[in-house]
């Protein structure tokens, strides 16, 4: 799907998005108690290239399942907009919407590390503002607008979150 052709592709590919987040921060709340995720520091936990696995801060897995909850709502208002055909934006502007720009490539792996899995959470939040903050320039009836600049607070809000984590266990006392 390379072309936003219509506003319907590019609810779905959102929706699709969700979908995948809220089973991305399900499955990662799940193993964080995991010894993978929480290696003793020490040479056995150290990765080929020297650096150390970094444990995951108290309180993550709670903010992993809120994330988790919110993604899911997020599904919902996109599916009931795209069912209520509320959102209305003009075929100059469709056409201006890439899908491909806002999609992250990178999946998930089941034995992916810590550091890893925060920088394709950082990639994901990213890449879900961008869409709905285009996305909220673009609409035209208010209510659309409010329901993405919403999306796009609450994406942003994630983003930092995982910043604020990746500063306080990947780039502190290395
Ligand atoms: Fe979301
Ligand atoms: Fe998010």
């Amino acid at each position: 799907m390379a072309k936003s052709d219509s506003i319907e592709a590019i609810l779905d590919f959102a929706i699709e998005n969700e979908i995948e987040a809220c089973k991305f921060y399900t499955d990662l709340a799940a193993k964080v108690d995991n010894p993978a995720m929480n290696p003793v520091r020490d040479k056995a936990s150290e990765m080929p290239d020297g650096r150390q696995r970094r444990p995951v801060s108290n309180g993550m897995k709670q903010v992993f399942l809120d994330f988790a909850a919110e993604e899911q709502g997020h599904r919902k208002l996109l599916e009931d907009a795209k069912k209520g055909k509320t959102v209305k934006i003009g075929g100059e502007k469709i056409a201006d919407l890439k899908i491909a720009e806002y999609a992250v490539d990178v999946k998930p792996t089941a034995n992916m590390d810590y550091q890893a899995a925060l920088i394709l959470a950082m990639k994901k939040e990213k890449a879900a503002f961008a869409l709905y903050t285009d996305l909220a320039a673009a609409a035209q009836e208010p209510a659309a607008k409010q329901l993405f600049q919403f999306l796009a607070r609450q994406e942003a809000k994630h983003k930092l979150r995982f910043e604020l984590e990746y500063d306080d266990v990947i780039l502190k006392d290395n």
